[in-house]
């Protein structure tokens, strides 16, 4: 097994670390300066790469998902913030025949917690006295928020209670609607990220957390959707990889 780390910033060089003590080797690593426009990523360039792994820029990713594609080459997508183009990267992923795997969160522990949160919202949705609301908790210098995580956990409940139809990200103004989910956001300090899924009723109160320490996890996720990828084609999530557990 053989990647190529597109992006060689905090999760680039964290994934390159990871990927030592399982086995996989690591080939070219592309920065911004040896990839404009994604010029970098050429058939020649990723001979003998199974997957390549993209942690680079919303800007950066599309040029790059798109050069592997040409060059034939599987793609594992950690980068954020693109997903309104998810339409036209799954027509060129099956145009291609590459396979394409991403997840705004690769955290093994975030993706059980995920569905940890699915069952316990279709239980919730029977007992129309629980309310529910997501909080996400980071450090002061992210950019983004609500975080991507958060707003697919909002996806996991919406799909789930049928109740909640809406999701709500601003501070509200007043009273909000039984329909709608509030997610909110808390920055402060280094927290590397923290989401709480709270269910409330008069009686009592459900709160399930995940909180990451640092980002081994989400490089170690990446790794093991690398290696599920290798030969694959189709767009995937990490739920794919979960369900053929
Ligand atoms: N899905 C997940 O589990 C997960 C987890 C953590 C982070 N993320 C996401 O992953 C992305 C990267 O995170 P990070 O913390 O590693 O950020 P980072 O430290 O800023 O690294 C991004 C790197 O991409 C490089 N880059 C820019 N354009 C490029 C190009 N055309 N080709 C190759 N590399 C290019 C940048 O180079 P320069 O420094 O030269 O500009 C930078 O080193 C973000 O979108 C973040 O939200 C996702």
């Amino acid at each position: 097994m053989k990647i190529a780390i597109v992006g060689y910033g905090k999760m680039g060089k964290e994934i390159d670390r990871v990927a030592a003590t399982r086995g996989i080797a690591v080939g070219p690593r592309f920065s911004k300066s040896s990839n404009v426009h994604a010029k970098g990523l050429t058939k020649a360039s990723l001979k003998g790469v199974d997957v390549c792994i993209d942690f680079s820029t919303p800007a950066a990713c599309l040029d790059n998902i798109e050069a592997a594609a040409r060059s034939g080459t599987n793609i594992v997508v950690g980068t954020t913030g693109w997903y309104d183009k998810l339409p036209e990267v799954t027509k060129l992923v099956q145009a291609k025949q590459i396979g394409l795997l991403y997840s705004p969160n690769f955290s093994l522990g975030m993706n059980v917690f995920a569905k940890l949160v699915g069952a316990a919202a279709v239980y919730f949705d029977s007992f129309d006295m629980y309310d529910v609301a997501v909080r996400e908790i980071h450090h002061k210098a992210k950019t983004d928020s609500p975080s991507g995580t958060a707003l697919m956990l909002g996806q996991v409940i919406l799909n789930e209670m049928k109740r909640k139809r809406e999701i709500l990200t601003e501070a509200p103004r007043g009273a909000i609607k039984g329909s709608q989910l509030h997610i909110s956001s808390l920055r402060v300090g280094t927290v590397v990220g923290t989401h709480e899924v709270l269910f409330d009723s008069e009686a009592d109160s459900v709160t399930l957390v995940h909180a990451a320490k640092n980002r081994t996890g989400f490089a170690l996720g990446a790794l093991v959707a690398a290696e599920w990828l290798k030969g694959k084609r189709g767009c995937y999530t990490m739920n794919d990889v979960l369900e053929s557990l």
